[in-house]
């Protein structure tokens, strides 16, 4: 197999650190790596494996001669640089939400729906952070059960919004101890010691635009048919986001059984033995490639109804790793190649 020339587009961001993390762990055939970022961080000198990579500028000429670039600098610069890399012949995946509502471009958890991609056009999609880990966990059940509705409350860590959130965590955090006033930037409300229900700008039908993400990509990577109802909450919390979903299927179950079923799945560890206080933390999720399930017990208020608590790494399996992964699964199925009508 060739080796194939990687850039990470927003290279020094968040994601993109998590991106040049993930890439080194990994076992692809990366023969160059390119780190690109805005034109005030070039320059700047990032140790990637035993090399030192210097950060050039993002721009449309930057990408000839690059293979794959993840990007993870926002809706704006995907939307200027995507099509400029395509037009290289650069296949991209992206982390905003400029690409996810495409009706020609793919939005792809791989552990769900590699099979799209076989189609793409040179822009593969990276669904939010939230979407991602829940249907990393419906996706078996609804292959075995036939998923009817799913109810799901999420408690999203602030890494989420950037590392400027992070730092205003730590700080409000901080000036509580020390019995000082808080300074509120990023959020509309103090985050710290509470719980935000909003994340993202509200849309006319009462829901958010994080609760609308969670609901349509779930209908285009997994199933138009499947009732979901969302909130979405921003908690204290670092990183990790955690899930509580209530799913009720066509089919009848065990909770046994679909212990066993979600145990056998890709990218899911079952942590689940409450007697003993074992539960899935976002704190011993972060850092960790896989979805934790734990609190798995049936919904006694109805007929095949269940109950579970899904936590994830959010830069990781929510944004990173994932991208990662779509670009394995690119490899591996022979698409790193641009179609000559895009
Ligand atoms: N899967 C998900 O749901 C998920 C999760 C987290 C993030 N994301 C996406 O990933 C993006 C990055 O998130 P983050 O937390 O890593 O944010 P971040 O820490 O602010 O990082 C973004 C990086 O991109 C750089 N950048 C900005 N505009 C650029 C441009 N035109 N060209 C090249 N680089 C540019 C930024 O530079 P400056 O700081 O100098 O502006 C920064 O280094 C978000 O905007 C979001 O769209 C998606």
């Amino acid at each position: 197999m060739r080796d194939f020339t990687f850039a990470i587009v927003g290279a020094l961001g968040n994601v993109g650190t998590e991106m040049r993390g993930t890439l080194e762990k990994s076992k692809l055939p990366i023969g160059n790596l390119v780190m690109m970022d805005v034109a005030e961080n070039v320059g700047q000198v990032v140790k990637w494996r035993d090399r030192e990579i210097s950060v050039v500028e993002a721009a449309a000429d930057a990408f000839a001669g690059v293979d794959i670039a993840l990007f993870s600098a926002g809706e704006g610069a995907a939307l200027e640089l995507v099509p400029e890399a395509v037009k290289h012949g650069c296949v991209c995946v992206d982390n905003s939400t400029a690409f996810r509502g495409s009706d020609v471009d793919p939005l792809v958890v791989p552990e769900v729906n590699a099979e799209a991609l076989t189609n793409h056009r040179g822009i593969i999609a990276n669904p939010n952070c939230s979407t991602i880990q829940m249907l990393v966990v419906l996706k078996p059940i609804h292959e075995k059960y036939t998923i009817k509705r799913v109810v799901v409350s999420t408690y999203q860590a602030v890494s989420g919004s950037g590392q400027a959130a992070v730092d205003e965590l730590h700080a409000q955090t901080r000036a509580f101890a020390e019995g000082r006033e808080l300074e509120v930037n990023v959020y509309p409300h103090q985050i710290a010691f509470n719980a935000l229900p909003h994340i993202d700008s509200f849309v006319a039908n009462g829901y958010t635009k994080e609760e609308m993400k969670m609901i349509d990509e779930t209908h285009k990577i997994l199933d138009p048919a499947i009732g979901i109802t969302t909130t979405t909450v921003r908690m204290p919390v670092v990183n990790g986001h955690s899930e509580s979903m209530n799913i009720e299927t066509e089919k009848p179950f065990e909770i046994d059984e679909v212990r066993e079923l979600l145990a056998g799945s890709r990218g899911i560890i079952i942590e689940d033995d409450p007697g003993n206080n074992v539960y899935p933390l976002a704190i011993n999720a972060a850092g960790q490639d896989p979805v934790y399930v734990g609190r798995l017990r049936r919904d006694e208020s109805i007929g095949n109804g269940m109950n579970m608590w899904c936590v994830a790494d959010n830069l990781l399996k929510g944004a990173a790793l994932n991208t990662v992964q779509i670009a394995a699964e690119l490899i591996e199925r022979d698409l790193v190649r641009v179609p000559g009508d895009v």
